[in-house]
């Protein structure tokens, strides 16, 4: 993602985490690690990474270096997707769509598996009507605001 790594999890509160999955001791991928006590555990030499990125813990009892952290990205979770800004503070929150609630949304995956295009475009895509009607048949005469309303309901021919 963004030309890079990044490896998301959730805390012990259950918040989303997002961090770099860069690990900054010898650079192992973080994305190959575990969570353990709460925390991210990098699986070449086992140093661990709170939520807020800092190292917490060396298992050999080393002094914790002052720098040894992985950036973390601010991230929030909302319409069932997690959303990571990227940079140090997000400079805006999720978006919302008109008209309409979270707990009144619900999604449909009629395919499991990797895809091997961007997450961008599938998630663009959820709420692209124009794409949605020239490319899979959405009927025209549909109104946006009532499909926008029923999108998880709505069954996109393929
Ligand atoms: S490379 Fe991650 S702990 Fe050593």
């Amino acid at each position: 993602m963004l030309g890079t790594r990044v490896v998301a999890y959730r805390d012990p509160a259950g918040s989303t985490v997002v961090h770099s999955a860069w690990c900054p001791h010898l650079g192992a991928d973080l994305s190959g690690g575990e969570i353990v006590d709460g925390r991210l555990r990098c699986p070449y030499h086992h140093w661990s990474f709170g939520p807020d990125g800092r190292c917490a813990h060396i298992p050999t009892g080393d002094k914790i270096p002052p720098g040894a952290a992985v950036f973390t990205y601010p991230s929030a979770e909302a319409w069932g997707l997690v959303w990571m800004f990227n940079g140090e503070h997000a400079d805006f929150a999720p978006p919302v769509l008109p008209d309409a609630d979270e707990g009144g949304i619900a999604f449909e995956a009629h395919e499991r598996g990797e895809r091997p295009w961007h997450t961008w475009i599938a998630v663009s895509n959820g709420v692209d009507f124009q794409h949605l009607r020239t490319l899979h048949n959405l009927p025209r005469d549909r109104d946006a605001r009532a499909s926008r309303r029923r999108c998880g309901q709505y069954r996109v021919p393929s």
